[in-house]
């Protein structure tokens, strides 16, 4: 068995050398080359994930992986997918008209690891009969637990109140010390009512918050009503909300939408959440609404650029709560993205009706 593989594949670490004997390559594999003798479909992972996705894909596929946490560099990217038949990416890799050509015409499907597609040209992809897929609905509850845990934080003023307990500012009890606005009575503004702006608005139903307003391009008055939300224009959910949740698909349409303008829009106490992507804030307008008093706070699980640089004016402010990216960060959620990445993949390279497929509008 060794032998026959040792015939048909052709190793090159990527992983910095580790891993010398086969069997170990075999168990991790960090990037393998196949041969063209193999009648297998030849699968890139551009990164290490949960081992569920590359299990399944071992079932029917030759699997070739950047096995690090870190992303793959762009130029070995270029070179690791040529002649793959299908892609397995995640947000970090853009995936665009120079890397599907890399990639070649054997390249028939890509799958990303994520629910946000903005780093894939899908009209690229589509020109070139590339079907795509992605992981809705798996992570949606994650992100919304995250959302409401993001909320807290940022309004209960929980940065605050951990640095004070470590640096030994806690004196006594006091009465004025570290308040914050609660969601009971108040108005939360859901900015994108689609799978997670809708499951925030379900998790949020227990705090007695005493009106659910959301905006979209449509109304959705079944779950809406199902939710207890109620439909207004983006103005009148800025105007009224204490609470404003951007919960928006990063689009051409909503790149920066949330700028000055719309900031002046919001009350001066109101607390802004992001967990969509940092591109559709304009991050600098959002320093100086913070800093000027233009709004209360803000909590943001994305930012521009990712990793935010650690001299970040936004990080110099106790109204400003920056998390890493991690809202669909729970085992099971990542799990079930990794797996039903695999499971887009092998449905298309099976010619069958892919699970999540994303088709250029
Ligand atoms: N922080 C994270 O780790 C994380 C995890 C998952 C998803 N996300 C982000 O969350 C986004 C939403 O995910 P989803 O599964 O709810 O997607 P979705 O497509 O179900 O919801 C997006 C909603 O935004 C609406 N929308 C788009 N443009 C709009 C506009 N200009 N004005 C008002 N509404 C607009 C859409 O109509 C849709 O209802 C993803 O695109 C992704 O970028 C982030």
């Amino acid at each position: 068995m060794i032998t026959r593989l040792r015939s048909f594949l052709t190793i090159r670490v990527l992983n910095g050398g580790v891993a010398n004997s086969l069997s170990s390559h075999l168990r991790v594999i960090s990037c393998q080359r196949i041969s063209s003798m193999s009648t297998k479909p030849k699968v890139f992972i551009t990164r290490r994930v949960p081992e569920s996705g590359p299990t399944l894909l071992k079932t029917q596929c030759e699997v070739a992986q950047w096995n690090k946490d870190d992303p793959i560099p762009r130029n070995e990217l270029l070179s690791s997918v040529k002649g793959v038949d299908a892609l397995f990416c995640l947000l970090t890799e853009k995936i665009d008209g120079e890397l599907l050509d890399a990639a070649g015409t054997s390249l028939k499907v890509v799958g990303t690891m994520s629910v946000g597609y903005d780093h894939v040209d899908l009209q690229a992809c589509a020109e070139r009969g590339v079907k795509v897929g992605f992981t809705p609905n798996v992570l949606t509850n994650a992100v919304a637990e995250l959302t409401v845990a993001l909320l807290l934080a940022t309004s209960r003023r929980l940065k605050e109140a951990i640095r004070a307990v470590e640096n030994g500012l806690w004196g006594t009890w006091k009465p004025m010390w570290l308040c914050g606005p609660g969601l009971e009575g108040s108005t939360v503004g859901i900015v994108g009512f689609g799978r997670i702006g809708m499951a925030v608005a379900r998790c949020l139903k227990p705090f007695a918050v005493n009106c659910m307003l959301y905006t979209d391009f449509a109304e959705r008055p079944a779950e809406a009503k199902e939710i207890g939300a109620e439909f207004r224009s983006l103005d009148e959910v800025l105007a009224a909300s204490d609470f404003v949740l951007a919960c928006v698909a990063l689009t051409p349409d909503t790149k920066e939408m949330f700028n000055k303008d719309l900031f002046k829009k919001m009350k001066k106490t109101s607390v802004f959440i992001n967990t969509s992507r940092g591109g559709v804030v304009q991050q600098d307008d959002l320093y100086q609404a913070l800093v000027s008093g233009e709004i209360g706070a803000a909590g943001l699980d994305v930012t521009t650029p990712e990793p935010l640089p650690t001299d970040s004016p936004l990080l110099t402010l106790d109204n400003c709560v920056a998390l890493p990216h991690i809202a669909s960060a729970t085992h099971n959620s990542r799990g079930a993205m990794s797996e039903l990445t695999a499971r887009n993949i092998l449905s298309a390279l099976n010619s069958q009706p892919m699970p999540s497929e994303i088709k250029a509008s």
